[in-house]
């Protein structure tokens, strides 16, 4: 999924009419550069799912694919000059990765003008990795032929599980075999990289449910897998559900024994863990654009609540698709605010990013009472005594379970 979350932080600031200062701007093109695709459109909206994205229902004619199309060229336009300033090279785009909401509702000929819209603003770097996410219900082996022609390299589908029971109580409309049959029709297609996506610690869900849902997953022959643990998101269906006491809380010590499993199931069968939530058979199976996000490189967001980050400046844009192509339509920038991270603000970052990756963090980036925690990580199992003598803080197994406490721990 992509891994920047689209709601504002705190503490907004007004925007800045589609300018950088110059210290972000310095550097652009040297850094590892992607551009992030929002589609903000679903069939219908799963229980647990706080995204910003909206049905017919939800848009009441307040926005139309179109709109957003033509709104999001014109935002691909604007970054380019706003990166391309003066005389500096428009960056062109390592990754992209067109995510929602459900890009596969676009249809291959709409993903198509997406990707035209990237090339003629920022152009593709030779080899980018261009990925789509996908919903299994509004994919066929015709959609995956035409994203392969239009220029896509991945596909991401969103599975959850192959329990029929847990798919319900997550409002999944697909069957229980649908998103094994539609990576199939991916890979059929010709597509080499095929990511699923599944949730575990849904309500009801048992060990044997959790691991026919990897046995599945196996079966399909992707070669990356993203497993969320699932999160009861304020605002959702399914946490007025939790409150009401229809469904009870996911429970801490079974999402822990859950990963453990999935760990477990994907290690044997040949998958490495790169980030703390995904998996994949090989370097070249990894996803380069969400390594980008974790490694604290360049991007692009584009469309509506999308999040940018350039050179330790982070903006995120007008939520709304109608805000959003409105502001674009009167030639300004929808972003609705932005924060300059201060060097505190990049290195506390760094850590909790960098620390959930395999190669874990560098303790050149930790301070003093950094390193001493570090030091009782290691007593504690959280981090391998190895690494932290070759300088680099790595989580160990049960330091991957615990990973944000010991991110709380190396930044006070
Ligand atoms: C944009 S969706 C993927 C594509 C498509 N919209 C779909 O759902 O099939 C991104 C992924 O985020 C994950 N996700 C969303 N909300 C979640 C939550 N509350 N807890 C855990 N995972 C969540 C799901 O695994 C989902 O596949
Ligand atoms: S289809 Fe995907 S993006 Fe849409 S509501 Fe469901 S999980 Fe969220």
């Amino acid at each position: 999924m992509c891994v920047v979350s689209t709601h504002p932080p705190t503490g907004q600031q007004p925007p800045q009419q589609g300018t950088l200062p110059a210290t972000a701007l310095r550097g652009v093109g040297q850094r590892p550069f992607g551009i992030y695709v929002h589609v903000p459109f679903c069939a219908t909206r799963c229980g647990y799912c706080d995204f910003n994205t909206y049905t017919a229902d939800e848009l009441a004619g307040g926005g139309s694919f179109r709109g957003w199309l033509d709104a999001l060229k014109a935002e691909l336009e604007l970054g380019a000059r706003v990166l391309g300033e003066g005389d500096r090279a428009v960056p062109r785009a390592e990754t992209v990765f067109v995510g929602g909401g459900t890009p596969s509702l676009l249809g291959g000929e709409g993903l198509g003008e997406v990707l035209d819209a990237v090339r003629a603003s920022f152009g593709l770097a030779p080899n980018a990795e261009v990925t789509t996410e996908a919903n299994p219900e509004s994919t066929s082996p015709e959609l995956f032929t035409a994203l392969l022609g239009a220029g896509y390299t991945r596909v991401s589908l969103g599975m959850q599980s192959a329990a029929e029971h847990v798919l319900r109580v997550l409002d999944r409309k697909h069957t229980p075999g649908r998103a094994v049959a539609a990576a199939g029709e991916a890979m059929a297609a010709g597509f080499e990289h095929v990511s699923l996506d599944l949730i575990y610690g849904t309500p009801g869900e048992s060990t044997d449910d959790l691991r026919g849902s990897l046995e599945a997953v196996l079966e399909a022959g992707v070669d990356h897998v993203s497993a969320y643990s699932l999160i009861v998101e304020d605002g959702t269906a399914m946490a007025r559900r939790v409150r009401r006491g229809e469904l009870p809380m996911p429970d801490e010590d079974v999402l822990a024994a859950d990963y453990e499993l999935v760990d477990g199931i994907l290690s044997k069968a040949g998958f490495d863990w790169y980030e703390v939530s995904n998996w994949a058979t090989g370097e070249a199976a990894r996803c380069a654009h969400n390594i980008g996000y974790w490694r604290g490189g360049d991007w692009w967001g584009a469309g509506p609540g999308a999040h940018s980050h350039v050179g330790g400046v982070r903006w995120w844009n007008l939520k709304y698709p109608s805000r959003y192509a409105a502001a674009l339509g009167e030639g300004t920038s929808p972003a609705a605010g932005r924060e300059v991270l201060d060097a505190e603000d990049r290195r506390v970052e760094r850590v909790m990013l960098e620390l959930r990756l395999r190669e874990g963090l560098t303790t050149e980036v930790l301070d003093d009472a950094g390193v001493a925690e570090a030091r009782r990580a290691v007593t504690d199992g959280l981090l391998r005594d190895d690494e932290l003598r070759a300088g680099r803080c790595v989580l160990t197994d049960r330091g991957r379970l615990l990973a944000d406490g010991v991110v709380r721990r190396l930044v006070g």
